[in-house]
Formats: structure tokens, sequence, C-alpha cells
């Protein structure tokens, strides 16, 4: 089995920013309540004929000029997103189609706010087999589009964005050291889009009932992810035979500051290592991660040999994690 890391790394977010201060024009809610609850200040929204394949497709070209690779060499393109631009297609054939990887395979992942983790888990196993030498992984979203406006338990909490990590063989003990994936869909409407599926067919009656919104049961979604973040964090240390004190940074899924601070504090790691940047941006689902990895890589944060966690949880409900020992230069195979 080959190494696998990440060669190259970019991120994209729309230019519109909708404040705490804007739900006040239209919500019974304050900046106050929003702060102190979620830590989160803004996020960015994308403008009503912006699709998702736009924000993952912006995203990737800039991976693919951070890795230096041409389109062409793409052997596969994973976009990870629960807000896709159809049911089918999949969003990756058409972001790879506009970024000319023309070779690709290309499908889409839904893991919800976990689909980066196993988005760069499945991709890497294309790699480390020698089946691909190249796999762009994408986690976009633009939950903005089916949330529940009116809804202020919700409609705060998220934001919009996209951000690609390309993946390469990489020097031996480097790259992945670890995965841990986990699933538990009993707890699946904790956290769902009930209608336009198979179940539900788009009709009158669930237009008028909102079931194509983001439904969520808040409290218990907050109980299971303060409880798996740990939990997960701690296990994918173990199995790549480290201790916390090893980790250099912390790359959480950007939900909820609370959260974030209770799993680092059960954790036992030193909250500096902890990356933030769900002030900015809100919940992006399967774009936090990779956003927050590639801003906290262009800030000179993270250096070669460098141990970085990343850890999400999400509808499904969904969890995962991974260890990666930081190395940017890919093999030449
Ligand atoms: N402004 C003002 N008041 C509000 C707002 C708001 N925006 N939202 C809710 N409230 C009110 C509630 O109505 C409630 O009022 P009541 O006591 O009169 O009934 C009160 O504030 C307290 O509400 P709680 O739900 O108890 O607030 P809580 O402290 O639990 O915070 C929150 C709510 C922020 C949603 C929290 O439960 C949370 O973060 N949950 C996890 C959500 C999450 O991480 N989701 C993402 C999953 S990842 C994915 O796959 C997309």
């Amino acid at each position: 089995m080959r190494s696998v890391g990440i060669v190259g790394i970019g991120s994209y977010v729309p230019e519109n920013i909708v404040t705490n201060k804007d739900f006040e024009q239209f919500l019974d809610t304050n900046d106050e309540w929003i702060i102190s609850r979620t830590g989160i200040r803004q996020r960015h929204i994308a403008p009503k004929d912006m699709p998702v394949s736009e924000l993952c497709y912006q995203a990737g070209l800039k991976a693919l000029e951070d890795a230096q690779i041409a389109p062409e060499e793409v052997d596969l393109v994973i976009v990870a997103t629960i807000t896709p631009d159809y049911a089918f297609p999949a969003t990756a054939c058409l972001v790879a189609d506009r970024l000319g990887a023309k070779n690709a395979a290309g499908f889409d992942l839904e893991a919800g706010c976990s689909g980066f983790i196993y988005g760069v888990v499945t991709g890497s196993q294309f790699v480390a087999t020698g089946m691909y030498k190249t796999v762009l992984v994408i986690g976009g979203e633009t939950l903005s589009k089916v949330l529940n406006w009116q809804d202020r338990s919700t409609c705060i909490l998220f934001g919009d964005g996209a951000g690609a990590a390309v993946l390469q063989p990489v020097k031996d003990g480097f790259g992945f050291l670890s995965f841990e994936l986990g699933s538990d869909g009993s707890g699946g409407s904790l956290l769902s889009q009930p209608a336009g599926g198979s179940k539900y067919p788009a009709s009158l009656e669930t237009v008028e009932k909102n079931l194509h919104t983001l439904q969520m049961e808040g409290k218990e979604v907050y109980k299971f992810a303060v409880r798996i973040m740990g939990d997960v964090s701690v296990k994918v240390l173990e199995n790549a035979g480290l201790a916390k004190e090893d980790v250099d940074l912390l790359i959480p899924h950007q939900a909820n500051i609370r959260i974030v601070d209770a799993a680092v504090k059960r954790l036992g790691i030193s909250p500096d290592k902890m990356v933030i940047n769900l002030d900015k941006y809100g919940n992006m689902s399967a774009a936090s991660i990779p956003v927050a990895l590639d801003e906290t890589f262009k800030a000179g944060r993270i250096h070669e040999g460098d141990i970085i966690v990343m850890v999400g949880f999400g509808t499904g409900l969904t969890w995962g994690a991974c260890v990666l020992k930081w190395t940017k230069v890919g093999l030449k195979v």
C-alpha cells in the first residue's frame, strides 16, 4: 500500500455576507443570542443563481493550481455534499467537466458534515492501492438553499462554501496515518431534509409543510456531537499509535463553538492547537473542514511533519476522523 497525502488545497466562499444583525430585520433573534449560543458572527451566502457546483469548481481549480497539476491528470473527482445541484446527475461529473478533468471518474458522496472526511478516506483508498494516482476531493455546500428562513433555531447556523484537496502518493510514513468512520441511521430523523426523495416525493403538500427544508432536533444533535467528537478523536489517535501530546493541530467540524470547546476538553488537547473559523462562516457542513485546513495552511500554521487531526459529525448520523502527517510533496510514480 502506498502512503497518501494532500498535495494541493483550495477553497472558495461566495462574496455575500449575512451578519447576525441582518437576521434581526426579519426574525425574533439577536446578535448576542447567536454569538453566545453558537460563536457564529456571520456567514457567506451564495446568490440565488449560484449552485454548489460553482463553489466546488472554484475550490477545485485553486487546489489543482496549488498542486500544479493539470486537470487531465485527475483520475477521480469526489464531491461530498448534501446540497447537490440536482438529485442526478452527480455534481462531481459537472465539476469535472468544468475543470476539464476529462480523464476522471466522478461521483457524489453524502455524509453530511462528515462528508470531507468520508471523501478523503474513500479517495485515498484508490491511491493507496495504486489504482489511481490523483484524486480530487471537494466538500461543498449551499445549505442556504434548503433552509427554512423563518426557523430561527436552524437558519442562523449555516453558511455556504467549498474546500478541495488533491490526493496523491507521498513518501512513506507521511500522509494519512489512520482513519475512523462510523454511522448510526437510528438517528437519521434528528437532522434531515425529509421531502424530495423517494419516500416523500415533491408534492403540493410537502411544499406547504416546508418538508424540503432542513429540519433539526438541535439539542439531541448537540449531545451526540459532543460525545462523538471526543471519542472518535481518541480512537483515531490510538489507531495511529499516537498520544494527544503528539497533536500539532486539531481541525474540528465548525458547527458550534460550545460543541468544539466541550470536545476539546473531553480530549484534553490544548485549546491553542484547535482551529476555529466558524465565527466567520457558520456551519458549512462538508465544506467546513477543508476550508479551515486551507485557511490554516495559508496562514503559515502548518509545517512539514505536523500531526493534524480532522474530525467531523453530521447527518446520518455519521462521524469520521483522520490523522494526517503533513507533507505537500507528491511522489513521482
Ligand atoms: N434566537 C433567539 N432565541 C432562539 C433562537 C434564536 N436564533 N433559536 C432558538 N431560540 C430559543 C428557543 O426557542 C428556546 O426558547 P424557549 O426556551 O422559549 O423554548 C431557547 O432559545 C433555547 O433554545 P435551545 O434549543 O435550548 O438552545 P440551545 O442552547 O440548545 O442552542 C442550538 C440551540 C444552537 C441549535 C444547539 O442546540 C446546537 O448547536 N445544536 C447542534 C446543532 C448542530 O451542530 N447541527 C449541525 C449538525 S452537522 C450537519 O450534518 C449539517
